[in-house]
């Protein structure tokens, strides 16, 4: 089955959140609107509201996340759901337990959703084809292929700073694409939400074959990549998905495509800077442009959970709506 049979519901809502491709504008907008309609609740003394009272999530990483992992944890508990943790490392499958066991053994326990990070590509679309009907799942980051919360919190803050007329701006992404699921969702985002211009940006080795079958202008020069940009986004150099050295040099990437205020005079005065995070400092940026005044770094990671708790509760409500 494809992404989007998976993905929605026979009402039209999200039944699960696999990739940004397969859904439609009027989706992408809706999980927008709902956002921006959470983002009251964390700045409320008590921050939380009743919506998946009574629910069980499931946090399964099979890989590394901290601030992802925390803003589920966060949005599960502001809509009031009990979270469970699991590591999957450190747990069941370390210990040599298939895949589908450890589900099937967690199905058993009533779990409503399951949110999963896997460095396999595909491996969320894999459960979803395999969990029991009631159960959703949220893709929160699969081997190069997808990790769409991150690419719906970027165009959440990109509307906040922006505005909502995507057809004027002008966004370049800046980095390792190649290997980057944060840019394939992004892209997908950026061109359902019609945006006017989207480029990315990086040497010849960390541009996937046909990226322009994308949608999107490549460019090789940083200065000319990120010219009267509105928006640049910025990626991490991601050392553990290459084999092999598509680099020179870490400092040779800094000389050449290393973001620093002299080089951010080739875009508008007013650009908006972004990262995913984790940011390796003097590498992919300078520090003071992390840091700058244009910087949204750390509103993209408070946006993450109201972003979080919108995509939960939707999947978790269409459910409500027509009991299997
Ligand atoms: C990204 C990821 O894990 O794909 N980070 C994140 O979710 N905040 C990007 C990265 O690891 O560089």
């Amino acid at each position: 089955m494809k992404h989007q049979d998976l993905q929605i519901g026979e009402d039209g809502g999200l039944r699960h959140f696999l990739s940004i491709s397969g859904l439609n504008t009027e989706l992408l907008v809706r999980i927008l609107d709902t956002a921006e309609s959470f983002t009251g609740v964390t700045e409320q003394a008590i921050k939380k509201v009743p919506l998946l009272r009574g629910k069980t999530i499931v946090n399964l990483f099979f890989e590394a996340s901290t601030r992802t992992r925390t803003t589920f944890e966060l949005a599960a508990k502001r809509l009031s759901a009990d979270v469970l943790n699991i590591n999957i490392t450190q747990s069941a499958t370390a210990k040599g337990e298939s895949l589908l066991d450890t589900l099937r053994n967690l199905e058993a326990m009533h779990v409503d959703m399951f949110v999963i990070r896997h460095a396999d590509s595909g491996a969320a679309h894999f459960i979803a084809s395999n969990v029991a009907p009631h159960i959703s799942i949220i893709n929160a980051g699969d081997g190069r292929h997808s990790h769409p919360t991150q690419a719906m919190l970027d165009m959440f803050t990109i509307r906040r700073v922006k505005g909502p007329d995507f057809g004027r701006l002008r966004v370049a992404i800046v980095g390792d694409i190649m290997h980057s699921r944060v840019a394939r969702s992004q892209i997908h985002a950026l061109n359902l939400l019609n945006t006017g211009d989207v480029r990315i940006v990086a040497p010849k080795t960390l541009i996937p074959a046909n990226s322009e079958a994308l949608g999107v202008h490549v460019f090789h020069d940083l200065r000319e990549g990120i010219r009267d940009a509105d928006v640049i986004i910025m990626l991490r150099l991601q050392h553990e998905r290459m084999l092999g050295a598509l680099l020179p040099s870490e400092h040779e990437y800094y000389e050449l495509f290393g973001v620093t205020e002299e080089k951010l005079t080739a875009a508008k005065p007013d650009v908006t800077i972004m990262h995913p995070g984790p940011i390796n400092r003097g590498v992919e940026m300078d520090s003071e442009v992390a840091d700058g005044s244009r910087s949204v770094i750390l509103e993209q990671v408070s946006h993450g959970i109201a972003v979080r708790m919108a995509v939960m509760s939707m999947a978790m409500h269409r459910r409500e709506e027509t009991p299997e």
